[in-house]
């Protein structure tokens, strides 16, 4: 596990969408796993740049999506599908058709996670995975106490996460999703890399129990150390309590 401390996000966004800019051009057909939340808002920004700059295409990349909120309306604009559209995917020139995103409104959602995670296998499996970082040290929405051997299911929020995301529903706790379909840890860990974005003091303490811990289910991100290619983006507050 490696971890890369920037002063600043926008720092650690530059290297990191190098990595990700440098392997689509290495390889066009390449498999992206991508996450939401505010963390990759500025990396996406930085590969829309770079592809409206003609030094990346994303032409025939395909993407799956760490998760999806149940239950939240097609058109509301902060379903996971929304938000991909419109931070990443409608600013690039990615064909929507290779862009998968679980359905949070599925009736069957064991069938839409078993279908998720075949049609992910067919594929050849991510290869590279962009991840943030819960405050309670969830990856993907693997909430403390997954299971490391955790497969796309469906899943419950903690109040934290609750919390901490309903700044994305007008301050609104009670408007939060209370359950969500997430790929499980062991499909995370699945990807051939890993890069993880964590910015700002309130990740400082999961950082550390991710990077320093022994691994155990109280941190989900602490089973990113068995993993052999991840590395870790911080910049300097969530990476303060590293020593
Ligand atoms: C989002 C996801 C979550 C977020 C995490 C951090 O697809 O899987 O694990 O990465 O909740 O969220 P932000 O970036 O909003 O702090």
């Amino acid at each position: 596990m490696k971890v890369e401390v920037f002063k600043t996000k926008e720092e650690a966004n530059a290297a990191a969408a190098k990595v990700f800019i440098d392997a689509v051009n290495a390889n066009p057909n390449i498999i992206l796993g991508l996450a939401t939340g505010g963390t990759p808002e500025g990396l996406y920004a930085v590969l829309a740049d770079a592809n409206k700059a003609g030094k990346v295409s994303f032409k025939t990349v395909r993407s799956w999506n760490l998760d999806e909120y149940v239950g939240l309306p097609k058109e509301h604009p902060e379903t996971y599908r929304n938000f991909m559209n419109r931070k990443l995917f409608d600013n690039i020139d990615i064909d929507k058709a290779n862009t998968h995103v679980l359905n949070g409104l599925a009736t069957d959602k064991e069938g839409e996670c078993a279908a998720y995670e075949a049609s992910l296998k067919a594929a050849g499996g991510v290869d590279i995975q962009l991840l943030g970082i819960g405050s309670d040290g969830h990856i993907a929405f693997n909430e403390p106490g997954s299971p490391f051997d955790s497969r796309t299911r469906e899943v419950f929020l903690e109040q934290q996460t609750i919390d901490d995301n309903a700044r994305f529903f007008d301050g609104d706790k009670s408007k939060v999703p209370t359950s969500a379909l997430s790929m499980g840890i062991a499909t995370i860990l699945d990807a051939k890399k890993i890069v993880l974005l964590a910015y700002g003091a309130n990740k400082a303490q999961a950082v550390r129990d991710a990077v320093k811990g022994t691994p155990d289910v109280k941190c989900p991100a602490s089973a990113l150390q068995s993993h052999p290619d991840v590395t870790f983006y911080c910049d300097e507050a969530a990476a303060s309590l590293l020593g």
